[in-house]
């Protein structure tokens, strides 16, 4: 395993659609394991092919607390088949957005079916955290990011600050 690179908004590939997969191989269980490992250094609770700069319909999520017990979901092509009319409100940030966090109104609930780390198809259920983190992950590959869902001023605001932030860090590296 090893860890990758992730990519930070405003970047044009977080914008483009991820491509569905033809097939599960050890190539992609490698490549889902870098997205693990590169989860948990960040650390996160999800992450989308995308962020690493693979425009691949893959997700790893993440969301026990315990550090002790990992407990990683790995999602491949999946697809939200059904929405709850209720809704929730959660505080998102996302790995590509380094430092923001906006409230995010979405379904509670929400179910999915998708292939897993063994190349099986599966259904899931999810709500709460888990049923945000999905859709949030599952926007990603559609080239969505959570500060969509906000006014343009704020929006606007967010990637100002990310550019600035992305040219303080670049001074730093050089
Ligand atoms: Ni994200």
């Amino acid at each position: 395993m090893s860890q990758r690179k992730i990519v930070i908004e405003p970047d044009p590939i977080l914008r483009k659609k991820s491509e569905n997969l033809e097939k599960v191989d050890d190539d992609i269980r490698r490549l889902l394991d870098d997205m693990l490992e590169t989860m948990y250094a960040a650390p996160g609770i999800g992450l989308a092919a995308v962020q690493i700069g693979i425009l691949k319909r893959l997700i790893v999520i993440d969301i026990s607390k315990d550090k002790e017990k990992k407990d990683p979901i790995f999602l491949i092509n999946p697809v939200i088949i059904s929405r709850s009319n209720q809704t929730s409100i959660h505080e998102e940030g996302c790995l590509s957005l380094p430092g923001h966090f906006a409230e995010i109104e979405r379904p509670d609930g929400c179910q999915i079916k998708f292939i897993d780390y063994n190349g099986k198809e599966k259904k899931l259920s999810a709500n709460g955290l888990l049923s945000t983190c999905i859709q949030h992950e599952v926007d990603h590959l559609n080239g969505v990011l959570f500060i969509d869902y906000l006014s343009k001023l704020k929006k606007d605001m967010i990637v100002k600050k990310l550019v600035k932030q992305k040219k303080e860090l670049n001074k730093v590296i050089l």
